[in-house]
């Protein structure tokens, strides 16, 4: 049976559009991604994870996560992290910042977070997993949801047990990416054990891992039960993919699309990072936005290259001059109100 992407689903009382949610990664899901995401027909965005003891510290950097456009609702704020009271602290935070949900981190397998006792080895601790989302449902008035790993060891079925107890401690949406944690990102995303845990949870259910294509989406969502599908990695410099998995739109975009896109995308999140911290972030996507075929390789490395980003752009529109007209349109289709939250000037300036 095909299900419409386009069909409308809920998260307790909030709706989101479509059966397409962006995935929360971290370096990549500045605020212009998720704006770019909604548009190109993600129906939920999210925030890439949020550390809960950055926010008790008042640490900047990571404030300036918490900073939300209009055009981004509905939208999910990721935690992370393992002490109870600071995860209900952070998720005050997050709801206070205008989030739509707050979603917890029980999938990162890297040993910076995991030695912490906090992501993926949360899976092994359910005792302290459930505490955790109870003192965070306690904590805030949205929705809370977990996003997780099927386990921490290959072929591990945890999440299955691990998955309803958290639904009663007041998850009310589970994202499984059916890989275990010592997997990392390869082999592949295992979704007959979606469909099982589906079965089990009794909430709606996002499937992750290894959507990258309509025809993807269509079976994962048919054969899982899953309310929506999850994209991550195919999206990265690559809006259209959103595109055609939710409007059966394949058309390859123009180069000037693509030069458009990528300057937007570095002007907002200039404006997001400062300059200085945006011109580093900035060098992976635009392999990830002019590969793929649609560029020479060597000017995608000549990019890299280039001192400031003032030059990138200069040099962007003169491999694609009509990108110019484009930009400008949808900067002019930008809301005004851009940042919602009363935040120090320092962190609107960067650093
Ligand atoms: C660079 C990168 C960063 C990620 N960061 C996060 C994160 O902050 N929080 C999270 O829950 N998952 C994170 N993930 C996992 C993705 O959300 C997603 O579950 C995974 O990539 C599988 O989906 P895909 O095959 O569509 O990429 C990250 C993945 C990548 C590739």
């Amino acid at each position: 049976m095909q299900v419409n992407l386009r069909s409308p689903w809920s998260i307790g009382p909030v709706e989101v559009p479509t059966r397409l949610v962006l995935a929360p990664m971290a370096g990549v899901s500045v605020q212009a991604f998720r704006r770019q995401g909604r548009r190109y027909g993600a129906g939920l965005v999210c925030s890439e994870m949020v550390s809960c003891a950055g926010l008790h510290h008042r640490n900047e950097r990571t404030l300036g996560y918490l900073r939300i456009a209009s055009d981004e609702h509905p939208l999910a704020v990721q935690i992370f992290g393992s002490e109870p009271e600071t995860m209900a602290e952070a998720a005050r935070m997050v709801e206070a910042a205008g989030a739509d949900l707050v979603d917890i981190n029980f999938g990162c397998p890297v040993k910076k977070v995991t030695k912490t006792g906090a992501g993926a080895t949360l899976l092994d601790d359910p005792e302290r997993a459930c505490r955790i989302v109870s003192a965070v449902a306690d904590a805030v008035s949205v929705p809370v949801t977990v996003k997780m790993r099927r386990g921490l060891e290959n072929g591990s079925r945890t999440c299955l047990e691990v998955g309803p107890r958290l639904v009663e401690a007041g998850a009310e949406s589970l994202t499984l990416h059916p890989r275990s944690a010592k997997q990392m990102y390869t082999g592949e995303a295992d979704h007959s054990l979606t469909a099982e845990f589906v079965e089990r949870v009794g909430v709606p259910v996002i499937a992750s891992g290894d959507i990258t294509s309509r025809a993807r989406a269509q079976v994962v969502l048919a054969t899982t039960g899953a309310a929506a599908v999850m994209v991550g990695r195919a999206a990265q410099g690559n809006p259209w993919v959103l595109r055609e998995i939710v409007d059966e739109d394949p058309a390859e975009p123009a180069r000037e699309e693509i030069v458009a896109e990528l300057m937007l995308f570095m002007r907002e999140t200039v404006r997001e990072l400062g300059e200085q911290r945006a011109t580093s972030f900035l060098k992976k996507f635009y392999g990830w936005y002019l590969g793929r075929g649609r560029f020479p390789r060597p000017f995608k490395s000549e990019l890299t290259q280039l001192p400031t980003i003032a030059d990138v752009e200069q040099r962007l529109l003169i491999a694609a001059p009509g990108a110019a007209e484009l930009l400008e349109r949808l900067e002019d289709d930008l809301p005004a109100d851009e940042i919602e939250l009363e935040l120090p000037i320092s962190i609107y300036g960067g650093g």
